[in-house]
């Protein structure tokens, strides 16, 4: 796993956006794999910047990891929602190449077609934020983690890190479709981009150790054979890594 250190976070988002540009460029038909969150809203705008100056997203398609069960698309608490209010209206991509789990379709449908979306053609790279507690899409800390696309019922403190995008925590809905852990690891490459001062324990044991856990989800990109850990030098310091 590589680790690379910008000096700020808003250089790390960029670096980030470079790395999928350059696949844009490389590969017109790529296959991206997308994240949600506060973290990843710097590198789609830099992307936005990047499709204005030029480069063709018309031949990519795109698949999230996660969408909030119970919440329709058209929410703006909803991560499709988010996706294309940050990237999908800035760039010319198409529509109908953009796949967000919906989370108010028949339950088992939407699994299969979740499935059938990560694995129609292998995703060239998946972006990850981390979680306060080391999660990953919302793969949550347990004894066991799913391979596949499944639900997953959200620990408390997921639920209490991501109330400030609603009105009150009461709202935030207690369960998420998401990638499995194996679907995660499908992907060619892995970029995992992480700041500020609250991620420093998952950090530390992402990038400081050679342990995998299923205590620390991220853990399991360290096995990767082509996985970046993108992050300021702030949070570097704080984690520990030298
Ligand atoms: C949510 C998402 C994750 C994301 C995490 C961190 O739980 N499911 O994909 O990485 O939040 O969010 P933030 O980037 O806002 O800290």
């Amino acid at each position: 796993m590589r680790v690379i250190v910008k000096g700020t976070f808003a250089e790390a988002c960029v670096a980030v956006a470079e790395i999928i540009g350059d696949l844009v460029r490389r590969k017109p038909t790529a296959k991206l794999g997308l994240a949600t969150g506060s973290t990843p809203e710097g590198v789609y705008d830099h992307l936005a910047e990047m499709c204005a100056a030029g480069l063709d997203f018309s031949g990519v398609t795109t698949v999230n990891l996660d969408e909030y069960r119970g919440i329709t698309g058209d929410n703006p608490v909803s991560y499709r929602y988010f996706m294309d209010k940050m990237l999908f209206s800035r760039i010319n991509i198409d529509p109908n190449n953009t796949y967000v789990a919906s989370g108010v379709k028949d339950l088992e449908e939407e699994l299969a077609r979740f499935k059938r979306k990560i694995y129609d053609g292998q995703i060239d790279l998946q972006l990850l934020g981390i979680g306060v507690n080391g999660h990953v899409g919302f793969n949550e800390p347990a004894e066991k983690l799913y391979c596949t696309a499944h639900v997953e019922k959200l620990t408390p403190s997921t639920i209490a890190a991501n109330a400030r995008f609603f009105a009150h925590e009461s709202e935030v809905p207690t369960e998420a479709l998401t990638m499995g852990i194996g679907d995660i690891m499908s992907a060619a490459a892995i970029v995992l981009l992480a700041g500020g001062a609250n991620k420093a324990t998952a950090i530390r044991e992402l990038i400081t150790n050679d342990f995998i856990t299923t205590a620390i989800p991220a853990t399991f990109i360290k096995a990767h054979s082509n996985a970046t850990v993108v992050i300021d030098r702030e949070l570097a310091e704080l984690a520990g890594y030298r």
